[in-house]
C-alpha cells in the first residue's frame, strides 16, 4: 500500500527513480510523483495516475540531479488528486509516506495554530510541516525527523531530502516495510526488494523506530534518539526474471500458470513420501509441542483468510484438531479466549497486511504462540512469529492472489499431516496423501489450456451478478472464485456453502445469472447436484467444475469443465485453477486492467 523510492548516487535520478515506482506500482497507483534537488532548489514533479504520467512529465522537465525521493499512491487520507500526490513539501524540505499519521489532526491543529498553512488534505503534509517546523540549517535533518517521529502515533515508512542537506535521504519506519539497498558508491531506499534488486542484492531491513541516514557512499542507521544501531545486512536471491512478465500478457496470468512450480516449491525438502513424515524445521515446534497441540486458530484476510478456511477443512478432518478461522479485523477486537496448548496461525501472502499484524500482536499480549505461514521473506509478520512456513511461491505481483492461495492451501496441508501424525494419521495414510500431493502440479499442467475460456465469459458472463456455489472443502473455493471475479471484473459474485442458497441467495437465480459450482467427487456430490438442479428449475445458468469421467452431471449443466480426479483434501488445488481463469478472461473481455484492478492495492498497510 503505497510504494517508496529514494536514490542518491553519481548516476542521473531520472530513469532509475521511474524504474524503482514501476516496480512498486502493484503497491498503489492513484498518484505519482517525486522529489530531487537541482541548482540548489526542490523540484517536485507530480499528478494523478500511474508510473507513465509522471514519465512523460519527468521527460519535459528534463532535470539533471544525483538524488531523489519518489511515490507511488493509494489514497486513505483525500482523493487521489495532484494535490494530495506524494511528495509533500514543507519549507526547503519534501516527504514522502506510507502508511497513517494517527494523530495528525491534533498536530494539524498545533501547526496552525504556528501560523502553517496546508495545502492538501493529507496526514503526510502534517508530517512533513511537523519535521520542517523542527528542522533548523544548525542541526541536521535527520534530528528533524527524529523529534517530529518521536511526536506522531500510527505508522509510517518515510523519506526525506532537503536543500539544506542536499547529500542525504532520511528514511524512517513504524509498522510499514522499507528496505535500504547498500550499493557501490550509491544507496537506495524502497518499500520492497523488487524495486532495488537491478542495483544492488546487499540490503537491510529497516526495524521499526529504526532512522537511516543514506549518503552515497556511507549510510548510518540510528533509532530515534540518534544512538547508532548496527543494521544487518541481508544478501537477497530472488532472480530477477521472477518480477518480470516473461512473455505473458500480464503478471496474474504468468502467475496462474507458475502454479505447479510454486506448489512444488512450497513442499519441496518437507515431505518424505516413503516414511509419509513432514519437516518443518522453520516452525521452531518440538514434537511435543505438536503433540500437545489441542486446538489451532488461524487469522488472515481476504485470499488468506479463503485459505485459512480450507485449511480449517484439512486439518480438521485429516489431523482431528479444532480450528476456528477468523477476520484478522475482527480477531483484534473481539475477546476470542485462547486456552492453553493452542497455536496461532497468521497466514499472509505479503507478511505486511495491517489487518493481519495487529491480530497476531493482539494474540502475543494474550500469551498465545504464534506462527507465519508467510510468502515475502523477511516481512513484518515473519519477524513477529516463534516460527512459520515461508510459502517460496516467489514474488506476486499481480494485485489478485492467485499463486499464493494454491501454496498457502499446500502448506496447510503439510501442517495438518504434521500434527495429524501425531494423533490420528498412519503411515500408510500419509504415504498416500503425500503421493497424491506429489501428483498435483502434473494434474494442475492439464488445467491450463486456456483456449474455452474467451467464448464461455463471452457467453455467461455478460451479467451484473454471478453466484459461486461449493461444499466441504470446496466452499471456500467458491469464496475465492467470487472474490476473484469481483476484484477483477468488478461484477458482483458471491460465494456460498451450496445448501445456503436456498436459505436466501436462490431469489436472485434467472435466466441471466450464471453459477459456478464445484462439483468435484466429494462425500456430497449428490447433494451438489441436488444445488444444481435448483439452479436450473430456476432458469440459472450453471457452469459446473466437475470430475474427469463424470458423465451423469452433463444432463444437469449448461457448461462443464473437468478437471483431474484428485483426493477431497487437494481437490481445491485444482479447483481453484478454473476459477482463477475465468475471472481472468471476464476482466481481459471487458477491457479492465487485470494486474491492478481500480481501488485496490497488493498489500493493504491500513487498518
Ligand atoms: O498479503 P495478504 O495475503 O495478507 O493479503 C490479504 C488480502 O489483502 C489479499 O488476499 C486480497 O484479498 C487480494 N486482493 C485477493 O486477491
Amino acid at each position: 500500500m503505497c510504494g517508496i523510492f529514494g536514490y542518491v548516487g553519481s548516476k542521473n535520478y531520472s530513469e532509475i527513480v521511474l524504474a524503482g515506482l514501476r516496480r512498486l506500482e502493484y503497491r498503489g497507483y492513484d498518484s505519482t510523483g517525486l522529489a530531487t534537488i537541482s541548482n540548489a532548489s526542490l523540484k517536485i514533479i507530480k499528478d494523478k495516475g500511474k508510473v507513465n504520467n509522471l514519465s512523460a512529465l519527468v521527460s519535459k522537465e528534463n532535470i539533471k540531479s544525483n538524488i531523489a525521493i519518489s511515490h507511488t499512491r493509494w489514497a486513505t487520507h483525500g482523493e487521489p488528486n495532484k494535490i494530495n500526490a506524494h511528495p509533500h513539501a514543507a519549507g526547503n524540505l519534501a516527504i514522502v509516506h506510507n502508511g497513517i499519521i494517527e494523530n495528525y489532526q491534533e498536530l494539524k491543529k498545533f501547526l496552525s495554530s504556528k501560523g502553517v498553512l496546508f495545502k492538501s488534505e493529507t496526514d503526510s503534509e502534517v508530517l512533513a510541516q511537523l519535521i520542517n517546523y523542527h528542522y533548523s540549517n544548525q542541526s541536521p535533518l535527520e534530528i528533524a525527523v527524529m523529534q517530529a517521529l518521536k511526536e506522531v502515533s500510527g505508522t509510517y515508512g518515510i523519506a526525506v531530502l532537503s536543500t539544506d542537506d542536499p547529500e542525504k535521504i532520511i528514511a524512517a519506519k513504524k509498522g510499514a516495510p522499507l528496505i535500504i539497498g547498500v550499493g557501490d558508491g550509491e544507496s537506495f531506499v524502497a518499500s520492497d526488494t523488487t524495486a532495488i534488486i537491478s542495483h544492488t542484492r546487499d540490503v537491510i531491513y529497516l526495524k521499526d523506530n529504526e532512522v537511516a541516514i543514506l549518503k552515497k557512499n556511507s549510510l548510518r542507521i540510528t533509532n530515534l534518539d540518534d544512538e547508532t544501531k548496527k543494521g544487518e545486512m541481508t544478501r537477497i536471491d530472488i532472480e530477477l526474471s521472477s518480477i518480470e512478465k516473461k512473455g505473458f500478457d500480464h503478471f496474474m496470468l504468468k502467475e496462474i500458470f507458475e502454479q505447479p512450480e510454486s506448489i512444488q516449491n512450497t513442499y519441496r525438502g518437507r515431505i518424505d513420501v516413503e516414511e509419509g513424515n513432514i519437516k518443518l524445521d522453520g516452525l521452531n515446534l518440538s514434537n511435543e509441542d505438536i503433540k500437545k497441540t489441542k486446538r489451532i486458530v488461524i487469522v488472515a484476510c481476504g485470499t488468506s483468510w479463503h485459505a485459512a478456511m480450507v485449511g480449517e477443512y484439512i486439518i480438521e478432518n485429516l489431523a482431528g484438531i479444532p480450528v476456528e478461522v477468523d477476520y484478522a479485523s475482527e480477531f483484534t477486537y473481539r475477546n476470542c479466549i485462547i486456552e492453553e496448548n493452542t497455536l496461532v496461525f497468521a497466514i499472509s501472502q505479503s507478511g505486511e497486511t495491517a489487518d493481519t499484524l495487529n491480530a497476531l500482536k493482539e494474540a502475543k499480549q494474550k500469551g498465545a504462540k504464534c506462527y507465519g505461514i508467510v510468502n515475502v521473506v523477511g516481512s513484518a509478520i515473519s519477524r513477529e512469529t516463534l516460527g512459520g512456513i515461508y510459502l517460496h511461491a516467489g514474488p506476486e505481483i499481480g494485485v489478485a492472489s492467485t499463486k499464493s492461495f494454491t501454496s498457502q492451501v499446500t502448506a496447510l496441508f503439510l501442517i495438518a499431516i504434521l500434527i495429524g501424525r501425531k494423533h490420528l494419521i498412519s503411515k500408510s495414510m500419509a504415504v498416500d496423501l503425500l503421493t497424491e500431493l506429489k501428483n498435483i502440479p502434473e494434474k494442475i499442467k492439464t488445467l491450463l489450456d486456456t483456449s474455452k475460456y474467451s467464448r464461455l465469459v463471452k457467453t455467461y458472463f455478460n451479467a451484473q451478478n454471478a453466484l459461486y456455489l461449493g461444499r466441504g472443502y470446496n466452499f471456500p473455493v467458491a469464496l475465492e472464485g467470487a472474490l476473484k471475479l469481483k476484484e477483477i471484473s468488478y461484477i458482483h459474485a458471491e460465494g456460498y456453502p451450496a445448501a445456503e442458497m436456498k436459505h436466501g441467495p436462490i431469489a436472485l437465480i434467472d435466466k441471466n445469472i450464471p453459477v459456478v459450482v464445484l462439483a468435484t467427487n466429494s462425500q456430497t456430490y449428490q447433494k451438489v447436484i441436488s444445488n444444481i438442479r435448483e439452479v436450473r428449475s430456476r432458469k440459472g445458468k450453471v457452469i459446473a467444475i466437475a470430475s474427469e469421467g463424470d458423465q451423469n452431471i452433463k444432463e444437469f449443466c449448461d457448461e462443464i469443465i473437468y478437471v483431474p480426479k484428485t483426493i477431497e483434501p487437494l481437490s481445491p488445488l485444482l479447483n481453484t485453477i478454473p476459477l482463477q481463469l475465468m475471472a481472468y478472461y471476464a476482466a481481459i473481455e471487458r477491457g479492465y486492467n487485470v494486474d491492478q484492478p481500480r481501488n485496490l492495492a497488493k498489500s493493504v498497510t491500513v487498518e
